[in-house]
């Protein structure tokens, strides 16, 4: 912004022109020199901008560059493309308000390239997006397919567009690109078949050639060679800086992008092909048999291949190339062709095929781009038509050419310095006009409906009879011959001017750019712009789709005798429209200058630029804009725009807009010769101020943005807080109501406990009277009681047998009772054997008795006790009673015998045994001899210290004795009885009778005896050689004595 304020008054290099002082052509041309030098290629007037070419790339179109100019304030900073490109994207978008983008220059002056610059900052200041991108890249990318097929090299510029080009944007409300529709201008076709020399002819056949596959030439039936083409230029088909064969890959990536199908790519080049090929097709002159020369193809091979690519029947376009049908009173006639008049033919065909074909590309590319939706659109269009020519030999195209840019600069004219004053007068504002050529005049020379060039050419070419450029010209000079800006020989004759530079068959024409020389040859040929019906029939007749679908007039239930409309006012018309739609727009122009003739990097030729600034009007524009206003507007809209500036418009104004106005300016303090109030519009003078406006409306709407933000923030946090507020109490009424809720459900079951608790305590004590206090152990009692009497009843039922041996006993029927149970068992148990015993007689009791004493001595001790159970305990087994031999010893015992038994006595000294009588009484213990029937020991019961018996089933036992006593002394017995069991009992049973002690008893393999002769040791022998009467005694030495037993 520095860099834009110090140059806008830099004095030396100033931006704005409108500044220059003082305002010469010389300083306004040495300002722009001396800003070329600074690199500067862009300079105002107001808001026009001037580009020079510099003819080298500069570094001022970086993404950065285009960040510095986005959303910019015009005058705020350097002049740049981009800068009007924003404004003008800005005022469509913001404003509401088509626009178009007017670039104008001649040849080689960098139109293009502007157009180029233009799109792409739009292309990168709309807003991005998967859709909004591919859009952009669809019209970005026409451009390399455009370039390569619409523009060749010329000698004034290495890119020459050789078509014109308008091409519209369409935005949509916010701004976003949704497509486009690009309309093409007059394509200098005769450059298909002839250049001059060091042109060349259009891009596309130099980069197929370069750059394409040998597999897509050889489908093309191509060669790589230039020079082996009759339409290409043979020498210079390379150019410096110009890499055809990545152009070519350019050109296709680009296709593909627009959404070319590979299908469709193919038929393009084929048909490019075909063109290409046409040029080396050669005819010969041959004589028919009528003798009439006619022309024949010299080289079949070329024709051969063209009808291959295109699917025709090669005798079929021989035919069309060299005879014509010629239809004479309902007759068809074939006649046949000079070679002049094929070749005439051939070029028609290539020449036709390629404008075609272009139209079609032109159309396809439409039919991707073009915007599908409904939605209402904002259209910015860019023109870029070609420049203003003069060349050494001009022909109808530059006559059309100059024509078109003679039409633009009216529209210059029309719009910034005629409209301007007029506007000026017409709102009353104080006005010295300012004087500029119109060119009208020159417009209306040729586009005349009646007495323009055009007009009159079209005539000479509708006219029958003989018709030619002669006539034309004649006609010309007749009727233009006092014309200012016509002039020709004769008219030059006839005013006695001699001019060598104007040769015959030429007119002149006095354009706003200068003067150009038109040769009038070939003017009603390319006007006519006729094609053999012949040869349309035959490419309708193709079975290329595409090479068909471009000769419609071709078809044969189609023929029209009527002739198409004329190139010329084809062409007029089409710029007649596009008049009208630059007209309904905004315009932006960039004013494009060429500093020098060579394309020099820069260099700067003041006489060239001297020249341009002169036809382009620039001086001229540089005084309207001077002496005039730089902006202009409406009291509604400006007023509507800038309100918020005064504190008596804003928010709302209430009387009329003109008033408004002035209180909002009269508010500002702006110098009064700055404005000037019109009947309808404000007027503001210079940018500065508008600036100064446009700023001030920035800062104050930020204010208001902030106002507006914070106004809004404080009523969102507000409702918010109300809202949360709201909801906070509404949570914390919930809560606390549940809370309490649940506290006095608490309490309530508190209370209704300590209730039941008291109620109950109350009633216990009123009615204490009616309950025993120890009402439960007394129910608890009665249930025992009743359970326990159940169990005592059901059980005396239910008793089991009396039997002493039958141990039944019904199970507890409750838990608490098995104590109880068990004890009764016993109990009954006990009293089922007492009630036995009781029943028995007193010797069968004492017989169990002994029985029982001998079980308690000897079970489970002596294998002997199982075997005695079988015999019963009589006692008695001698019969001293009955047997009279035994009357004494019956004596001896009296009434005190307890047994009397037959044993033998082991001899001490050797073991063997003698019989003896053994009587037990309860008082001695008497052994007698059994012969004499005589006591021979008795001893007294308390003599007897024990007794010791074997383990096993034996029955022989040592009688220990006291040695105190008499008998003792005698030492102890060894005995064995076949009753031991019932002996020892007995022993030990009257022992206990009689002397309260129990018999100590030894059952016992090895004891010791005491004999008179010392004490002998007793070892007991398990051994089968005891013989069945009973053990057999060993003495072994003197104390030992062993006793086999079994
Ligand atoms: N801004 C620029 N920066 C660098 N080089 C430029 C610039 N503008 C133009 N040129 C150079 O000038 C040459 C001619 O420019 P361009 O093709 O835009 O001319 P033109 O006005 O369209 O001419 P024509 O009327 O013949 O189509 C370009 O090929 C390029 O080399
Ligand atoms: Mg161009």
């Amino acid at each position: 912004m520095e860099g834009a304020s110090s140059s806008l008054l830099d004095a030396e290099a100033v931006a704005d022109l409108v500044l220059l002082d003082p305002l010469a052509e010389e300083s306004l041309v040495q300002t722009l020199q001396e800003r070329f030098r600074r690199r500067d290629i862009y300079t105002y007037i107001g808001n026009v901008v001037i580009s020079v070419n510099p003819y080298q790339s500069l570094p001022i179109y970086t993404p950065e560059k285009v960040e510095e100019y986005r959303n910019c304030s015009f005058f705020a900073v350097n002049p740049h493309i981009y800068a009007i490109a924003d404004d003008a994207y800005r005022s469509l978008r913001d404003r509401d308000r088509d626009q178009c983008i007017l670039i104008t220059g001649e040849s080689g002056a960098g139109k293009t390239e502007a157009s180029k610059l233009v799109m792409s900052y739009v292309a990168a200041v709309s807003s991005k997006g998967e859709e909004v991108n591919k859009v952009k890249e669809q019209l970005l990318q026409s451009n390399p397919v455009l370039e390569a097929f619409g523009n060749a090299k010329t000698v004034r510029n290495d890119n020459s567009s050789r078509f014109g080009k308008y091409m519209d944007i369409e935005f949509d409300f916010k701004g976003e690109p949704l497509g486009g529709v690009i309309s093409n201008y007059l394509l200098e076709k005769s450059r298909i078949v002839r250049h001059v020399k060091g042109e060349r002819n259009f891009h596309i056949f130099y980069q197929l050639l370069a750059g394409a596959s040998p597999q897509l030439l050889q489908q093309l039936k191509l060669r790589q060679d230039c020079g082996h083409y009759g339409y290409l230029s043979r020498e210079g088909s390379n150019l410096p800086g110009m890499d055809d064969a990545a152009n070519f890959h350019a050109m296709q990536d680009a296709m593909r992008v627009i959404g070319f199908s590979p299908a469709e790519v193919t038929e393009l080049l084929q048909v490019t092909a075909v063109v290409l090929k046409l040029g080396n097709v050669q005819l010969s002159s041959s004589f028919q048999a009528s003798g009439m020369e006619a022309c024949s193809i010299t080289e079949p091979r070329e024709l051969r291949e063209i009808c291959e690519l295109i699917g025709l029947e090669p005798g079929a376009l021989e035919r069309a190339l060299c005879s014509r049908t010629v239809k004479a009173r309902d007759e068809t006639v074939l006649t046949t062709l000079s070679v002049p008049q094929g070749y005439y033919g051939r070029d028609a065909l290539a020449k036709n095929i390629y404008s075609r074909l272009f139209d079609w590309l032109v159309n396809r590319i439409n039919a991707s781009i073009q915007v599908k939706s409904d939605k209402q659109r904002k259209v910015m269009g860019v023109l870029d038509i070609y420049g203003f020519e003069i060349f050494q030999d001009n022909s109808f195209e530059q006559f059309i050419i100059n024509y078109c840019n003679e039409k633009l600069q009216q529209i210059f004219i029309l719009m910034t310095l005629k409209e301007e004053q007029e506007e000026y007068v017409r709102e009353g504002i104080q006005w010295t006009p300012v004087e500029f050529f119109d060119n009208s005049i020159i417009c209306n020379l040729i586009e005349n409906s009646t007495t323009g060039i055009l007009a009159m050419l079209d005539e000479e070419c509708l006219r029958p009879g003989v018709v030619n450029e002669d006539t034309f010209l004649t006609k010309l000079n007749q009727l233009l011959a006092t014309h200012k800006h016509y002039e020709s020989k004769e008219t030059q004759n006839a005013r006695r001017v001699t001019d060598t530079s104007l040769p015959p068959r030429c007119f002149r024409i006095h354009h706003y750019a200068g003067k150009v020389t038109y040769n009038v040859s070939g003017f009603i040929e390319k006007n006519n712009d006729l094609l053999f019906r012949d040869l349309s029939q035959a490419m309708w007749a193709a079975r290329h789709a595409l090479l068909r679908s471009l000769f419609p007039e071709g078809d044969p239930q189609k023929v029209s005798l009527k002739l198409p409309p004329t190139a010329g006012s084809q062409f007029k018309s089409s710029v007649a429209m596009l008049m009208k739609n630059l007209y309904s727009k905004n315009p932006n122009y960039i004013r494009c200058i060429k500093p020098n003739d060579t394309k020099a990097a820069m260099v700067f030729t003041p006489e060239l630029v001297l020249a341009q600034v002169r036809y382009l009007g620039l001086m001229e524009n540089v005084r309207v804009r001077r002496a005039g206003y730089a902006f202009r507007q409406p009291y509604g809209p400006f007023l509507q725009r800038y309100k918020m500036l005064n504190a008596r418009t804003w928010p709302r104004w209430h009387g009329g807009d003109r008033q408004g106005a002035e209180v909002l300016l009269a508010g500002l303090v702006f110098p009064a010769e700055e404005l000037a109030f019109g009947r309808t519009k404000i007027f503001i003078r210079s940018p500065r101020t508008l600036f100064d406006l446009e700023r001030r409306r920035q800062e104050r709407v930020a204010q208001l943005a902030t106002l507006i933000q914070k106004t809004f923030r404080g009523w969102r946090c507000r409702t918010q807080y109300q809202l949360m507020r709201k909801s906070q109490i509404l949570i914390s009424a919930w809560f606390r109501g549940h809370r309490q809720k649940n506290r006095y459900k608490q309490m309530k079951r508190s209370a209704l406990i300590l209730q039941a608790y008291a109620r109950g305590w109350k009633a216990r004590r009123t009615y204490r009277k009616y309950f025993r206090s120890n009402a439960s152990a007394c129910l608890a009692n009665f249930i025992y009681r009743r359970l326990v009497q159940r169990y005592l009843v059901g059980l005396a039922k239910n008793l089991p047998p009396l039997s002493v041996t039958d141990r039944t006993w019904p199970p507890a029927p409750y838990r608490f009772l098995s104590d109880a149970n068990q004890e009764l068992r016993n109990i009954f148990y006990h009293w089922k054997c007492k009630k036995y015993r009781d029943q028995l007689p007193a010797s069968r009791r004492a017989q169990l008795q002994a029985r029982l004493c001998a079980s308690e001595l000897f079970k489970d001790k002596k294998t002997l006790y199982p075997k005695s159970l079988q015999q019963p305990f009589r006692g008695e087994y001698l019969g001293l009673k009955q047997n009279p031999k035994y009357q004494k010893l019956h004596a001896v015992a009296k009434d005190k015998l307890v047994m009397a038994d037959a044993v033998r006595k082991v001899n001490r000294a050797n073991g063997k045994t003698v019989p003896r009588l053994l009587l037990l009484t309860t008082e001695h213990l008497v052994l007698a001899d059994p012969k004499a029937a005589q006591p021979k020991t008795v001893l007294s019961l308390s003599d007897i210290r024990g007794v010791s018996v074997t383990r096993f089933s034996d029955g022989f036992l040592a009688l220990h004795l006291k040695e105190v006593s008499t008998v003792g002394a005698k030492g102890d017995f060894l005995l064995v009885s076949d009753h031991l069991i019932e002996l020892v009992t007995r022993l030990h049973q009257t022992l206990e009778a009689t002397t309260g002690q129990a018999l100590p008893l030894h059952i016992t393999d090895r004891f010791s005896t005491r004999f008179p002769k010392g004490d002998v040791s007793i070892t007991v022998v398990e051994s089968p050689k005891a013989g069945t009467n009973g053990p057999v005694c060993k003495k072994k030495g003197s104390n030992k004595m062993e006793v086999l037993v079994h």
